[in-house]
């Protein structure tokens, strides 16, 4: 019998969890008056959290001349919005997994993603800066809480996306009956993030063609750094050489999205990319 998106979950819940700290460092950002005192102090509970915040600060990523040695420091010098980033990246990656090939390319997209967002965010202003990247990081959750479920059934799908190209949210349609959007939404839901994180995840595989609701963008700004990602050839089997793509599809049109020079966001995407990576391993 077919396991509804509900049973599917509740089956990963002892091995997916997002870090309660974590949660709670993030409502910390809805307080207008929040201190960079009181947020060391929350993170400071953490020790694997403010271990990388601390390891981020210091790594190429940020260049900065001199060593960042405490939290405050650290919080001082990147700012609220970045270390909220990384609070919801070292949390993400204690949630997927390290086992295999395909845990390792799906992390890899997460990230880049995440760094596309936030880089196209920068220039459309959909949302603040934090919220954008953790779209596109978590945007994909979905197909870690299938992998988890039924490795093997689920590597069958990942291997034949990976190796014929094909739309792996098709895929999962056609096996569970529903894709790995609405089971990342429906996650993030139990998770208790914000309804326009939700939203993002959730409708990231519509096609956007003659879309018109404002509640979409985000969606919009996650389907678009998804497809240039998938241009580079992060995670992907076989790059494509037209860069120029990421002009024509629907997300880019609905957003109003034109970039003269689609080699220059390519580079700033994979500069950025290589350093974050680099600091996880
Ligand atoms: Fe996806
Ligand atoms: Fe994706």
């Amino acid at each position: 019998m077919k396991k509804t998106i509900k049973e599917l979950i509740e089956s990963v819940s002892g091995d997916i969890a997002f870090p309660k700290i974590a949660v709670k460092i993030l409502k910390m950002f809805e307080d207008d008056n929040l201190s960079a005192y009181q947020l060391a102090k929350a993170m400071s509970v953490d020790p694997i959290i403010a271990a990388y915040v601390l390891k981020v600060s210091n790594s190429a990523f940020y260049n900065f001349a001199n060593r960042v040695k405490n939290l405050s420091d650290a919080i001082a010098l990147i700012g609220f919005e970045e270390v909220k980033k990384i609070v919801v990246m070292v949390s993400t990656k204690s949630v997927f997994s390290t086992a295999d090939f395909f845990d390792d390319i799906l992390w890899e997209h997460s990230l880049a993603v995440a760094i596309a967002s936030s880089i196209l965010n920068e220039k459309l202003r959909i949302t603040d800066e934090g919220s954008g990247y953790i779209m596109g990081l978590l945007h994909d959750i979905g197909k870690t809480v299938f992998k988890r479920d039924d490795n093997e059934r689920y590597t069958k799908i990942l291997k034949e996306s990976y190796e014929k190209g094909m739309p792996i949210n098709r895929l999962e349609e056609d096996i569970y009956g529903y894709n790995h959007a609405d089971v990342g939404s429906y996650l993030l839901d139990v998770w208790n993030f914000d309804q326009s994180v939700i939203d993002a995840v959730g409708f990231h595989h519509l096609s956007f063609i003659n879309a018109k609701k404002e509640f979409l963008r985000g969606a919009a700004l996650v389907n678009l750094s998804d497809f240039i990602i998938n241009l580079m050839g992060i995670g992907k089997k076989t790059p494509q050489n037209d860069l120029s793509l990421m002009n024509t599809i629907p997300s880019a049109e609905f957003l109003g999205f034109y970039e003269d020079e689609p080699v220059k966001i390519v580079n700033s995407i994979y500069k950025k990319f290589s350093s974050l990576k680099e600091t996880f391993e």
